[in-house]
């Protein structure tokens, strides 16, 4: 656990600065009494029972819990509908008016906002065409998207009638959408003739005709009209179909939401593990609505005059519960942006912000590492006072960069919330309350009210604080996963095996001597690259799928703005050359395959891979020399020339 010592030092060094909440805002906060951490704690069901009643629910549940490890039941024998929820029943109130979504889109003069009346008359619209086009309660719809508002209006459309969406991230290629749509054999694909992303064109419907060559289960498939003109689009003559023309048939139809229980299927999301292929995380009705709308209401502090800005992308699990499902079941107006921080300018989120006076902005370390070495001077040219609180997700945040949030862009005055979670939690669990949390930066500081989360070492003991160890939930929460599509027994493996009983995160934490949660990284085969989480063994498998590569390792690096940075190390088949130009020919053959996100940043060419007497690769030893530390034990290293060889090369690299 090497990750874990470099972050232990990195914490120490700030443990000392704290961040009480303003007197200001502590008043005015939903939650200003730490009591709550002890009514949840001491009777967990009624905590979630009370939190349910923020529901509308068709029939009541008669239980709030059941089962046990690894499937749980939340909020048993109730029937409600996740799109009513965020959608029809604001129509009775005074937002019927009120802005739901304000788009941004990359170009900047593209805006679009869309009322809780607006937003009900294109869902039902929406789901009147997929019923139409065939699809039935509990059918899978993938959404292959970038970030428009027809990407909710779908996801809506969708929960209205209870097929299950799949929404595909819109960077990834066409063998990863086609592996998505055949692993829950999808019945229709909705996507776009394109998405703007950097001033160019994604060619979303191009990617998704080559993916649909192998997917037999697809059957219909509907195009949005946003990127190009629509006369360039090929459309495949049955299958395909214009979304605005399937709009315009549908009228003024309604479509009854679906009453569906609690443990309906809501969507399935995949993620990436150990292994090269991603799981299929399944989040179902009642317990996610709850879980995500109770985190929504209390961590962002979330008041009906708030606009709300959670810049991540809705193909990734915290843009469905953070941009989608929490924030339109509280009623508020959740803003969207379609491009890159820096298009067509490094100041255009300021920018958003100014001109939408957003109250609310939650992002990534990794983003604020870029405005941060793009300078203070871009968030400087734009008048951020309406902004009262700042969030964080996806990756550790190193406190210099908290620092530098808080000061320029939060004016030395916001709260900031370190929320940590995962596409499996569904919603977020370690994190501040902001009228009571005193921060420490760097740290998510305490689990949610109701939450019990623990850090343990191999036995599954409980470690003292200031010692690190595995971080594990020892209770079950509402917006949990259920299980991993069509694989029961790898949910069992993955997740619950290790100490029976207790759900592991695959994350090595620490707390320090006030109890403070420090997250320190994964503890398997999975890197976070900018946020973005992508197995080892799926960017090997990429490679080895190339002709000239015979074997691969494959490794993360810390990388100052992302994070983590891939490096890759490939053996070639025996007779073939390395050259500068096959390493780039490499590269671009895993981003063909995965999607820009896992193209290796370094990729080295050598004859062998260091290796224990068993045959197992030593990936420490790859990450030694890529980070250029003293290499450590190799005692068990079969060929130590090998490595002396690898080394060389890596350095060769370097210059
Ligand atoms: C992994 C989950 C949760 C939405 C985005 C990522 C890391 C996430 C934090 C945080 C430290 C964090 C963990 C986790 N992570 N938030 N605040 N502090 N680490 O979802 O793709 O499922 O990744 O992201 O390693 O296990 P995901």
């Amino acid at each position: 656990m090497e990750e874990l010592k470099k972050g232990t030092i990195e914490a120490l060094l700030h443990e000392e600065r704290r961040f009480p909440p303003g007197e200001a805002f502590r008043a005015q906060a939903h939650w200003n009494d730490k009591g709550i951490y002890d009514k949840a704690g001491s009777d967990l069901e009624s905590f979630w029972a009370e939190m349910s009643e923020s529901i509308d629910w068709f029939t009541p549940w008669e239980k709030v819990l059941e089962g046990e490890a690894p499937s749980f039941q939340w909020f048993v024998g109730g029937k409600t509908n996740v799109c009513y929820n965020c959608v029809d029943r604001h129509l009775n109130t005074w937002r019927k008016n009120k802005a739901a979504i304000i788009w941004e889109g990359e170009k900047i003069h593209d805006r679009r906002v869309l009322t809780y009346q607006d937003l009900y008359r294109n869902v039902n619209r929406c789901a009147v065409a997929l019923k139409r086009l065939g699809i039935e309660k509990g059918d899978r719809v993938t959404i292959y998207m970038g970030m428009i508002p027809e990407l909710v209006i779908a996801m809506l459309a969708c929960a209205r009638i209870g097929a299950p969406h799949t929404v595909v991230f819109g960077g990834f290629s066409p063998d990863a959408l086609r592996d998505r749509m055949n692993d829950c054999q999808a019945k229709m694909l909705i996507t776009a003739d394109g998405a703007w992303r950097r001033g160019n064109r994604v060619p979303l419907k191009e990617n998704a005709d080559e993916a649909l060559k192998g997917c037999p289960s697809i059957k219909k498939v509907l195009v949005v009209n946003h990127a190009a003109d629509a006369r360039d689009v090929e459309m495949e003559g049955y299958r395909d179909v214009w979304w605005h023309r399937e709009m315009d048939r549908s009228g003024n139809e309604v479509v009854e939401p679906e009453p569906l229980d609690s443990e309906h299927p809501l969507y399935i999301l995949y993620t990436s593990g150990t292994t090269g292929k991603p799981k299929g995380l399944l989040h179902t009705t009642g317990g996610y609505l709850v879980g995500t709308h109770t985190t929504t209401k209390y961590v962002f502090d979330l008041k009906d005059n708030d606009t709300y800005w959670c810049a991540a992308d809705i193909g990734w699990v915290t843009g469905h519960s953070y941009i989608v499902y929490g924030p339109l079941s509280n009623g508020a107006t959740s803003v969207m942006y379609e491009g890159a921080p820096n298009q067509p300018h490094k100041g255009r989120f300021w920018q958003i912000i100014e001109r939408n006076q957003i109250n609310i902005l939650y992002t990534a370390p990794t983003a604020i590492r870029a405005f941060m070495a793009w300078g203070k001077e871009f968030p400087e040219k734009f008048d951020l006072s309406s902004l009262r609180l700042l969030g964080t997700v996806g990756e550790p945040i190193n406190p210099e960069a908290w620092i530098w949030y808080r000061k320029y862009i939060g004016y030395d005055e916001t709260p900031i919330v370190d929320t940590w979670w995962q596409t499996e939690t569904g919603m977020t669990l370690i994190t501040p309350l902001p009228g009571i949390t005193e921060t420490k930066p760097g740290s998510a500081t305490f689990p949610f009210p109701g939450i019990e989360a623990d850090v343990v070492d191999e036995e599954g003991v409980s470690v003292p604080h200031g010692k690190g160890g595995y971080l594990v939930l020892k209770k079950p929460w509402p917006a949990m996963a259920r299980t991993i599509w069509g694989d029961d027994q790898r949910w069992q493996k993955v997740y619950w095996d290790k100490f029976p009983g207790y759900y592991l995160t695959g994350d090595s934490a620490r707390r320090d001597e006030d109890g403070y949660f420090w997250i320190l990284g994964r503890v398997d085969d999975v890197l976070n690259v900018a946020g973005h989480r992508i197995g080892t063994m799926e960017v090997e498998s990429a490679l080895v799928s190339h002709p000239d590569v015979a074997e691969a390792a494959v490794i993360g690096i810390s990388h100052e703005i992302k994070g983590q940075a891939i490096a890759a190390f490939a053996v070639l088949v025996s007779g073939k050359e390395g050259s500068k130009a096959l390493i780039e020919t490499l590269r671009k053959h895993v981003a063909e395959k995965i999607g820009a996100i896992a193209r290796p940043d370094r990729l080295f060419l050598t004859h062998e891979l260091p290796k224990t007497r068993s045959g197992k690769i030593m990936r420490r030893l790859l990450r030694d020399i890529a980070e250029g530390r003293i290499l450590s034990d190799t005692s068990t290293l079969a060929d130590s020339d090998v490595l002396e060889q690898i080394k060389e090369q890596y350095e060769e690299g370097e210059k």
